[in-house]
């Protein structure tokens, strides 16, 4: 029989996808919410659990000590650091609550921040504003969308600047902010500069040092294809040796070595907390040591496959692209028109087609700026096909035929 030789494009593709169980029946366009696990994740999670049951959870841990250490390393490697930078946290959304807790805000204070910033990160500066009295200002967009670093400059030279926050991809859109020009302006004039790159971790090639941020919070269970409940905060050298640290460090971010006092945990460890889900953070690292391997390959697969997917998508009737900005990346967004996101979602669900939805309240300014109320989202991986491509926007294509 012969045997059939495939490009080497080809027997890459082969191989992610023999290695991800969940593509065999489902089109997942769903890697911005959660994407798939790959087999090495899955396993190393399921293998300390039976290990927990076995013998005990502190009794795993010990014995997984080596694996936990390494997993540190993986994650510094992914994101150009080291692994006494990297603390390891429930998710993006606590790293980021640790890093902006660090901060002494004082009435008046300001946060230089975007108008596309993650809600939940928009929410804990209004929370910072009712509680503390803290501004928060944001930067303008360019009139291709995304945020003008010059316009950052402009904000964040105010004496009462304390912090840039950026998310660097957005929840509800495929835009990618210009997080290095920002980095850029934030070194000049020496304010800290706090990055959410939870969308952009496993998308696209993440390099603090060239960013020159002082903090990126991530996640584990997006484009880097990590378990859900685990995320990453990375601080940096100046950061830790200035002593930050969070309001509510606990005992494993500090040691209480007298009754008044404590002495705070060197390196990043001391923005985590003590207890681990350490079958997650083994497959963290499983996670990061796929993402190195695989390489900057997945993130320019992803692009293509998402650029295709916006065309076509372009071509329905009553749809419009709802992605604006210089770069665009792997999250494809959509309004329908006369339908409902969520429920189009539930729909393509049905026919075997995982997608997902955002309301207003994903992102207050950016959607009434697109006069939009409900998103349907599209976010392919390298693992995903052209042909999957095709038979989603064909499936949307017969759930909204006039
Ligand atoms: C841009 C962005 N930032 C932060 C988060 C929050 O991540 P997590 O749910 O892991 O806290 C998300 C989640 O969707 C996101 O899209």
């Amino acid at each position: 029989m012969a045997t059939r030789t495939l490009t080497p494009t080809a027997a890459l593709l082969d191989r992610w996808r023999r290695d991800t169980p969940g593509c065999s029946d489902r089109i997942h366009l769903n890697n911005a919410g959660a994407a798939l696990m790959p087999r090495p994740v899955l396993d190393a999670l399921l293998r300390h659990l039976e290990r927990e049951a076995a013998i005990g959870g502190y009794e795993a841990a010990d014995e997984a000590a080596a694996r936990v250490c390494e997993t540190y390393e993986l994650v510094a490697r992914l994101v150009g650091t080291a692994a006494r930078n990297i603390a390891l946290v429930e998710n993006a959304t606590v790293g980021f609550a640790q890093a902006l807790s660090a901060l002494d805000f004082r009435a008046g204070d300001r946060i230089v921040t975007t108008r596309a910033d993650y809600p939940s990160n928009q929410l804990m500066y209004l929370s910072l504003a009712r509680r503390a009295g803290v501004e928060t200002v944001r930067a303008e967009d360019l009139p291709t969308g995304g945020v003008d670093p010059e316009s950052v400059r402009r904000l964040a030279r105010h004496p009462r600047t304390r912090l840039v926050a950026v998310s660097w991809v957005p929840t509800n859109s495929g835009l990618v902010q210009d997080a290095r020009a920002v980095g850029e302006v934030c070194a000049e004039l020496g304010v800290p500069y706090l990055l959410d790159a939870c969308q952009s971790v496993g998308q696209m090639a993440v390099d603090v040092n060239e960013l020159r941020c002082d903090y990126l919070a991530a996640t584990g269970r997006k484009f880097l294809r990590g378990p859900r409940g685990i995320g990453f905060l990375y601080a940096s050298d100046r950061t830790l040796e200035r002593g930050a640290f969070p309001l509510f460090v606990d005992m494993r971010g500090a040691e209480w070595t007298d009754p008044d006092a404590f002495r705070l945990a060197d390196g990043a460890r001391r923005f985590e907390n003590w207890e681990f889900a350490y079958a997650l953070v083994l497959a963290l690292g499983e996670a990061a040591r796929y993402a190195l391997a695989v390489g900057s390959a997945g993130g320019e697969r992803a692009g293509a496959l998402s650029a295709d997917l916006r065309q076509r998508l372009a071509a329905l009737p009553g749809v419009r692209v709802l992605d604006r900005g210089r770069e665009l990346c792997a999250i494809v967004t959509i309004d329908v028109r006369g339908y409902d996101a969520a429920d189009l979602k539930l729909r393509l669900r049905e026919r075997g087609v995982n997608t997902s939805s955002s309301d207003r309240d994903d992102g207050v300014l950016d959607m009434d700026e697109k006069r939009a109320t409900t998103v349907l989202r599209f976010s392919p991986h390298y693992y995903n096909t052209e042909d999957e491509i095709a038979a989603a926007v064909q499936t949307l294509a017969e759930l909204i035929r006039p």
